[in-house]
């Protein structure tokens, strides 16, 4: 097991520079499978999710090059229409974009249903819809999703999501690349990391347009040749930082950023009290003295992202006054509250919102990561404690964030990084 051990009440001060989008990477990964040729992908984040995800393509076939820690080469032409190992591909939601690629390259997948956080129920019926839609059928059985398409194969189609959902949208968007006639998504979500998937797929041959906006069309193309592409900044690794800045002070520099994407994290920050100043691809979060209560509900992009909501409540539970939390993707993402009561934390969880009162300080303890955005919390509740944290279960925190220690270190933080026994714990 990792853990990590934090001597906390250090301010950071320092430059971080951010790795590439965890959200984008790995779909974009499973996307080469529909890719006749060889990708170069570069920024890709060195995660346990991507590094997940590398074996299990390497399973099925794909010729995978690593050129530097953050650039990969990836040929799926020989991939053989074989089920991904279902042992893998469990550990992680992000494997039901096979579904997509499978479908989109063969005419048919076979995908074990995925794990993933432990936010609730996560279906996946808003992908089935939108596969039924380009004239897949699809059925979940004996823990599997298994989708084939029609005789003609699959046929451009049109698809209204019931929900804003990311997964759908760009599994739909893959799935529909190599379709005959053209797909439209209505009530598509519009977050940073799908734009980077269709950018991905368009660089490469396709022709999707509208990524971004809710309305996204795909005209289907025959094949897609190999290339190159660069993935962006992590929205939510930069937010993580910016957080980690306001709740234990300091003065950070966060750069290879898109301050875009930040807009609404910037913005909260801002209103907290923090000073934010944007550059071209950087920010500069500093904060000094009280911060002050805020209200945040979660909505999808350009909203406030639920991924940053245990991040902004360690920044509300040392805040002056009463803050609340309307979390409105998840039925449930406050489990990380109670650790955060342990170390004096005042917070009160009804249903989906959380009521904050802020406290001078938090005091270290051990405490465990119950997810991965909720292990980041901790990371910086501990940094902004007295005394010692602990923060077992450390491998959540390693899916999703690229030498977090290191990189806190380069910040003047006291963070150690402690492996008791047994393998790397997929994401
Ligand atoms: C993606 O999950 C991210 N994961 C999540 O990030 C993120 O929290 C989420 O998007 C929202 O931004 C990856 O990209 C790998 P959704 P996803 O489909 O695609 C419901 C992290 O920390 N829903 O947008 O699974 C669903 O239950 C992770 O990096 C359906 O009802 O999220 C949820 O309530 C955690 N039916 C809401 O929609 C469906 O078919 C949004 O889910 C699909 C989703």
């Amino acid at each position: 097991m990792t853990k990590y051990v934090i001597e906390g009440g250090t301010p950071l001060n320092g430059t971080v520079t951010i790795s590439g989008a965890k959200n984008a990477a790995v779909a974009i990964l499973p996307a080469t499978l529909l890719v006749n040729g060889t990708c170069r992908i570069e920024n890709v984040p060195n995660i346990s999710d991507v590094r997940l995800l590398l074996r299990i393509l390497e399973s099925m076939g794909a010729e995978i090059r690593r050129l530097s820690p953050n650039t990969i080469e990836i040929c799926c032409r020989n991939v053989r229409e074989s089920e991904a190992s279902d042992a893998l591909v469990r550990k992680i939601r992000a494997s039901y974009y096979l579904i997509g690629a499978q479908l989109g390259r063969f005419g048919h997948a076979k995908v074990a249903l995925p794990g993933g956080c432990n936010f609730g129920p996560r279906p996946i019926d808003q992908h089935v819809k939108g596969f039924e839609a380009i004239g897949a059928e699809v059925e979940q059985l004996e823990g599997y999703v298994c989708a084939r398409a029609g005789e003609g194969g699959l046929t451009g189609g049109r698809v209204n999501l019931d929900v804003v959902s990311v997964g759908a949208t760009i599994n739909i968007m893959i799935g529909a690349t190599l379709a005959e006639g053209t797909t439209v998504i209505e009530n598509a979500a519009k977050e940073p990391h799908i734009v980077d998937v269709a950018n991905f797929l368009n660089s490469m041959g396709a022709k999707i347009s509208g990524a971004g906006t809710d309305v996204i069309k795909i005209r289907g193309v025959k094949a897609l040749r190999g290339g190159m592409y660069t993935i962006i900044p992590d929205q939510i690794e930069a937010g993580t930082y910016m957080a980690a800045a306001v709740a234990v002070g300091g003065d950070v520099l966060v750069q290879n950023v898109i301050p875009k994407h930040m807009d609404t994290i910037s913005a909260k920050l801002r209103e907290m009290g923090a000073k934010v100043t944007e550059y071209d691809d950087a920010i500069h979060v500093q904060r000094a003295g009280m911060l002050r209560r805020a209200n945040v509900k979660t909505l999808p992009y350009p909203g406030f992202p639920t991924d940053m909501q245990p991040q902004i409540a360690v920044c509300m539970a040392l805040a002056s006054g009463v803050s609340t939390i309307r979390e409105s993707i998840y039925e449930t993402r406050f489990g990380y509250c109670a650790e955060l009561d342990r170390m004096g934390a005042m917070i009160k969880v009804e249903s989906k919102m959380a009521t904050i009162t802020g406290v001078d300080q938090l005091h270290g303890c051990t405490v465990h990561a119950c997810d991965l955005r909720a292990g980041a919390a901790m990371v910086i509740a501990g940094l902004a404690a007295d005394g010692t944290t602990v923060i077992e279960e450390a491998e959540f925190i390693e899916r999703g964030y690229e030498d977090l220690i290191s990189k806190l270190q380069g910040l003047g933080a006291s963070i150690k990084r402690i492996e008791t026994s047994g393998s790397e714990k997929a994401g």
